[in-house]
């Protein structure tokens, strides 16, 4: 089946709590490689898994009307936790924006698993929210759920060094409860943890199948841009710099360290990136 190609190349805005959604803005480029791409790594505030829902819904408020203020087409949020707790509220503010969230793949996962048993890493914020005990309600009759709250873990890996001993140590942690439990599959219910997949795989052995949703995040994104009129707003907004081969630069913006998403682009990234300060007051 051939894909059906992207009439009208849009700009997209993306944002997470710090890192972790760069994993989805990876699987966003390979889809969408003609259309612009804005990220948010809001480290300056991260990790949000462990913050109150007020925070996450504030901080999730001040990021989406940043990138609202670059005139994107759709908003991507590629945080299970921002989606969990802050999704609905940012709907609501911007009826008009089509808005892409993230959630555990429960049901790819439940799908998959040959004993019924499946295992979820996910954050503190993400694990308490309706929106989140609703869904495992929903997959509760036909396979037995081991929720596992990860603290600390997307904190280290926002360290930068995903082989730390800090890292290791926090995986091993959250993966000995699911090996007792003898789950066969597990949900990668944030998108810090696609990072430390390596990692969690070496805890579980090498028979429990990792689920990650950054492929069918970036497929719902190209969807609801295709079904998107075209605007035809080239003429009505700058267009974002392009590198040296003419494609264009995917920009990058912290309320962190610059230096630092800057580093971590070149290792975990295989695309340009221009990286900027999110602007103040943030
Ligand atoms: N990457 C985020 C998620 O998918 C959150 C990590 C955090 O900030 O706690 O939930």
């Amino acid at each position: 089946m051939t894909r059906p190609t992207c009439p009208h190349p849009a700009r997209f805005g993306v944002f997470d709590s710090g890192l972790g959604g760069l994993s989805v803005l990876k699987a966003l480029r390979q889809r969408l490689p003609a259309s612009e791409l804005i990220y948010v790594a809001d480290s300056g505030h991260a990790p949000y898994g462990e913050r109150s829902d007020a925070f996450i819904q504030q901080r999730s408020e001040v990021v989406a009307r940043f990138l609202v203020e670059q005139q994107i087409d759709v908003l991507v949020i590629a945080c299970n936790t921002a989606t969990a707790v802050a999704a609905q509220s940012l709907r609501a503010q911007w009826p008009d924006l089509p808005v892409v969230g993230v959630e555990p793949g429960l049901k790819p996962a439940v799908a998959q698993s040959a004993q019924g048993r499946v295992g979820v890493l996910a954050t503190e914020g993400t694990l308490r929210s309706e929106k989140f005990q609703r869904l495992a309600a929903s997959f509760a009759d036909q396979a037995t759920l081991v929720l596992q709250a990860c603290p600390g873990l997307a904190g280290a890996i926002e360290a930068g060094d995903v082989d730390a001993l800090a890292v290791r140590e926090r995986v091993e942690a959250c993966c000995a409860p699911l090996r007792q439990q003898q789950v066969d599959t597990v949900v990668l219910g944030c998108t810090h943890y696609p990072f430390v997949a390596h990692h969690i795989q070496a805890a579980l052995g090498s028979d429990v199948t990792l689920i990650d949703t950054a492929e069918a995040v970036a497929r719902q994104a190209e969807r609801l841009h295709l079904a998107m009129p075209a605007k035809g707003h080239s003429s009505s907004r700058s267009s974002n710099a392009r590198t040296p081969s003419g494609a264009l630069a995917v920009q990058l913006y912290t309320s962190g360290s610059v230096t630092g998403l800057r580093d971590i682009a070149n290792r975990w990234l295989d695309f340009d990136c221009e990286v900027s300060m999110l602007p103040m007051p943030r």
